[in-house]
């Protein structure tokens, strides 16, 4: 006789960074839960992210589009829940590129939307992000501010949080959005700052800093960000945004002295290059609504970089294969044939 588990839950995305850092938590936290990982494997998508848990009974992986109705019906047959994590998600890429992020980000997430609602999901999380709010020099976004993105990753990711939550005022699927500031942790794809600046910097090579460094970020350790997911996928109220974050304020230039500090080179590899087109100037957001819940960020931010440096140094066959195919996006402006696609 086959036990049926306590929940089934599609994780669209979930071979990407954030979304294999949260199979994997959950599967440690959950023995009685299982999980489908629907990916399409994009340049981000990297099975090896997940070579540890590939095997494990409760785990299975779907290769597909959520823009596909039949994949994501055939997917989200049976689950209890849909996490959606699947994403166009590296802001320069949408600079030169803005087409896909708009397939993606948007029609992708109407589709689930539109499949949830016809099999009559009982939780769909949708994962956003806090450049949806746009840039504040003082003060910091609730989840009430006024949306204003401003590239067209955040504004693709705008839309997809709007759409998920007027699914819920027009059909009552219960939906709840997340909005996270910056993660960072293991698995990251090496273009992203932290990881391109901690490979760089072992590699001997230059750390390009946008401008004079002054943009600032607010950092999530990913595996807070798991447990903020969690928390929602359990107790966040529908029809609700919950905004993600830690207090963990830097300037860019001070974060990259820091990572070289861990990594143990001089700031002589610092170079500073040509400001990102409309580069916001300032994330922060509030976070008292998930605190409300019982959600603390658990992670010290020098710490969870000092460790997630370790990671890299150690995982080099793990990134240097992707650094290797992957060109540098920061190279926006060198891209003329992205921009025509
Ligand atoms: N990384 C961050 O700092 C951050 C912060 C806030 C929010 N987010 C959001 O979290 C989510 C995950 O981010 P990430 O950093 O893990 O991104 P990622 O780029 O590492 O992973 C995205 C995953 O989505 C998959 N994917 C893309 N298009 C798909 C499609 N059409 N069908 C199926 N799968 C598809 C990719 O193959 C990849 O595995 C995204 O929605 C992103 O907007 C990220």
């Amino acid at each position: 006789m086959t036990i049926k588990p306590k929940r089934r839950i599609l994780i669209t995305g979930g071979a990407g960074f954030i979304g294999s850092n949260f199979i994997r938590y959950m599967l440690h936290k959950y023995d009685d839960y299982e999980f489908v990982n629907l990916d399409i494997l994009t340049y981000c998508g990297n099975p090896r992210n997940l070579e540890d848990i590939q095997d494990d009974p409760r785990y299975s992986f779907i290769h597909g589009d959520i823009k596909d109705p039949d994949i994501a019906k055939n997917a989200m047959q049976g689950c209890d829940a849909v996490v959606n994590f699947a994403a166009e998600s590296h802001v320069d890429r949408s600079i030169n590129n803005p087409n896909q992020f708009i397939k993606t980000n948007v029609h992708g997430v109407l589709n689930l939307l539109r499949v949830a609602k016809d099999i009559g999901i009982d939780r769909f999380v949708q994962i956003g992000t806090d450049e949806v709010y746009g840039s504040i020099d003082k003060g910091s976004f609730t989840e009430g501010s006024t949306l204003n993105p401003r590239s067209p990753y955040s504004a693709s990711k705008a839309g997809a949080d709007l759409l998920a939550l007027s699914f819920y005022t027009t059909y009552k699927l219960p939906v709840v959005v997340t909005r996270s500031s910056n993660n960072f942790g293991p698995y990251q794809y090496p273009e992203k700052v932290i990881p391109l600046f901690i490979t760089n910097a072992i590699e001997n090579k230059k750390l390009p800093v946008y401008a004079d460094g002054m943009n600032i970020r607010d950092w999530v350790y990913v595996l807070d960000h798991c447990s903020a997911i969690d928390l929602v996928l359990h107790k966040g109220k529908i029809g609700e945004a919950y905004n993600v974050s830690t207090g963990n304020e830097i300037t860019n230039i001070e974060l990259t002295r820091r990572i070289l500090r861990f990594v143990g080179k001089s700031e002589d590899l610092i170079e500073f290059v040509k400001d990102r087109p409309g580069h916001d100037k300032r994330y922060s957001m509030k976070y008292s609504k998930i605190q409300a819940l019982g959600w603390e960020p658990g992670h010290d931010f020098d710490r969870a970089l000092d460790e997630t440096v370790e990671w890299y140094k150690k995982n080099t066959q793990w990134w240097k294969p992707l650094k290797e195919s992957a060109g540098d996006a920061r190279l926006w402006e060198k891209s003329e044939t992205e921009k025509q696609a």
